[in-house]
């Protein structure tokens, strides 16, 4: 046997094959270790502009990956939606403080400003390998159901189903949450302007998934988000 027939041989042998398994788990379990830091570092970009809270993210988190699962999405896009619903308003980053913090109605033109805040939000996630597909998602989370939202004005299943669920659940929680000019609205009160808005903003199947956990276990899920629902109030 000469000695440039033993590589063949050594690659040939199945006993021989565990190290190459083990080195692309190893690549594997970094690469979501690198996707986890990314997710956490924009998270902390989102705090330094305060326009994050670690109840508001979890919370939508969790509330995403429920209404998910529920319809039935696979693997790879309830990871978009983790994303989507943790980072979706990314974009905000590139948004003045005098809009973003203005107690009272915006200008029209301030409005024109800060409905850029997806895109800004896509050009940014849509550089990082393997987060191109959430980034779209995140690009259409203002679309509404009969095609007046923005930026393209997308209808119905036009509209990514993740930035559907992100939709729903980023206005109902905006809706309960309060804020420092204004007191957040009773749960029943959103539940009702969640289902008004059913089939026109929101994708009524959305909804009903939504809101057939969220009314069952909302005290649970508020409780598990370090609040309450009378807090909410
Ligand atoms: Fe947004």
């Amino acid at each position: 046997m000469s000695n440039n027939q033993i590589p063949v041989l050594i690659d040939r042998s199945p006993s021989l094959r565990a190290p190459e398994w083990i080195r692309i788990k190893q690549l594997e379990e970094q690469t979501s270790a690198l996707r986890n830091s990314v997710i956490c570092a924009f998270n902390q970009l989102l705090d330094l502009k305060d326009l994050n809270t670690g109840v508001h993210s979890t919370r939508l988190a969790e509330w995403g990956m429920r209404v998910g699962q529920e319809l039935g999405l696979e693997e790879a896009a309830l990871q978009n939606l983790e994303v989507a619903a943790l980072l979706h308003d990314i974009g905000k980053v590139g948004i003045p403080d005098s809009i973003l913090r203005k107690p009272g109605r915006l200008e029209p033109e301030e409005y024109a400003l800060m409905k850029k805040h997806p895109e800004y939000g896509w050009a940014v996630l849509r550089m990082l390998p393997g987060f191109e597909r959430a980034a779209l998602d995140i690009l259409h989370h203002h679309e509404t159901f009969d095609g007046k939202g923005y930026p393209a004005g997308l209808k119905d299943t036009e509209i990514p189903v993740v930035s559907r669920i992100v939709c729903v659940i980023d206005a109902f929680d905006a809706m309960v949450s309060s804020r420092p000019y204004r007191k957040g609205l009773p749960h029943e009160e959103a539940v009702r302007r969640l289902k008004e808005a059913s089939g026109t903003q929101f994708d009524p199947v959305v909804v009903e998934c939504f809101l057939t956990f969220a009314q069952a276990e909302m005290a649970t899920v508020f409780a598990a988000a370090g609040t309450s629902v009378s807090s909410a109030l």
